[in-house]
């Protein structure tokens, strides 16, 4: 069985320039095939509110949902290294919260976390998880869990000034201990820098080829989200129409009486006896 993944041997791939690939995952069955594909990091994200239950944004998703995810794909992954998103407000109002619900997630077999921004306070908790023995992945860029207040699903550091607060947030991750940091929704170029800068792997998603990593959300790569469809996502197969024309065959034969058939159907071992049941039996 091939190495299981850890942080070091995250680092490890910086150094030696081996890029680093990573996906989410939301439940066994995918958990399992990613990581018998070979990825080396799965996210357990709060997108799951999106792409999992349908909703407009990750606001929504609670350290309950996060760590009902958590359990079932950590049961599908012997290779990966798996991360858990801290969902929004669960790493905000205070360091005991942080650390409590860190810990909820890390009881359910998460190996890290990751936290959204670098605020001092994002910055002070990300110190404190590690001095408590738990991994903390950065995110900046991009932020979902602050939609409101970045006004939408936006490109960040196009203008040199939030280029340099977003390098800056970075290297501030990096300096509080972080072990990676994903780098969402920015410039190439903007990503190629942080990269070059920081000593920690960056993991991007819309952020060009010159990180460290790649993250995908995975139903955007099978095509099983309907709707709007970033500009980074590259779609690998429509698993989506494939599954419908399934489903679609499925119903078609049942409705006809093709399925089940013979194969599909157990007997029993003494066969041409019928089963006679009197009035009384049958409750007339
Ligand atoms: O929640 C998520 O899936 C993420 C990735 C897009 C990086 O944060």
């Amino acid at each position: 069985m091939a190495k299981t993944v850890t942080v070091d041997t995250l680092r490890r791939m910086k150094t030696d320039g081996e890029k680093i690939t990573a996906l989410t995952a939301y439940d066994h069955s995918f958990a399992h095939l990613v990581d018998k594909a070979g990825v080396d990091v799965v996210l357990v994200g709060d997108s799951l509110g999106m792409v999992f239950r349908g909703e407009e944004n990750t606001l929504n998703v609670t350290v309950e949902d996060v760590a009902y995810h958590t359990r079932a794909v950590k049961n599908g992954i012997s290779r990966a290294f798996l991360v858990a998103d801290m969902p929004f407000l669960s790493f905000q109002i205070s360091e005991e919260e942080t650390l409590q619900n860190a810990g909820t997630l890390i009881r359910e077999g998460a190996q890290a976390v990751k936290l959204e921004g670098a605020s001092k306070q994002v910055l002070l908790f990300t110190e404190r998880l590690i001095e408590t023995g738990v991994p903390v992945m950065g995110h900046v860029g991009l932020t979902p869990q602050s939609i409101h207040q970045l006004g939408g699903f936006k490109i960040q550091g196009k203008q040199l000034e939030t280029a340099k607060k977003i390098t800056r947030q970075a290297i501030d991750l990096q300096n509080a201990g972080a072990f990676a940091v994903v780098l969402e929704c920015i410039p190439a170029d903007l990503a190629g820098e942080i990269t070059s800068i920081l000593r920690i792997p960056t993991i991007g998603i819309g952020a060009g080829p010159d990180c460290d990593g790649q993250i995908l959300v995975i139903n955007d790569l099978l095509g099983l989200t309907s709707g709007f469809r970033p500009k980074f996502v590259k779609q690998y197969v429509d698993l989506g129409d494939i599954v419908e024309k399934a489903i679609k065959e499925y119903v078609s034969e049942t409705q006809n009486g093709v399925f089940p058939n013979d194969s599909q159907t157990y007997k029993r071992s003494e066969t041409g006896q019928k089963i006679l049941v009197n009035r009384k039996e049958r409750g007339e």
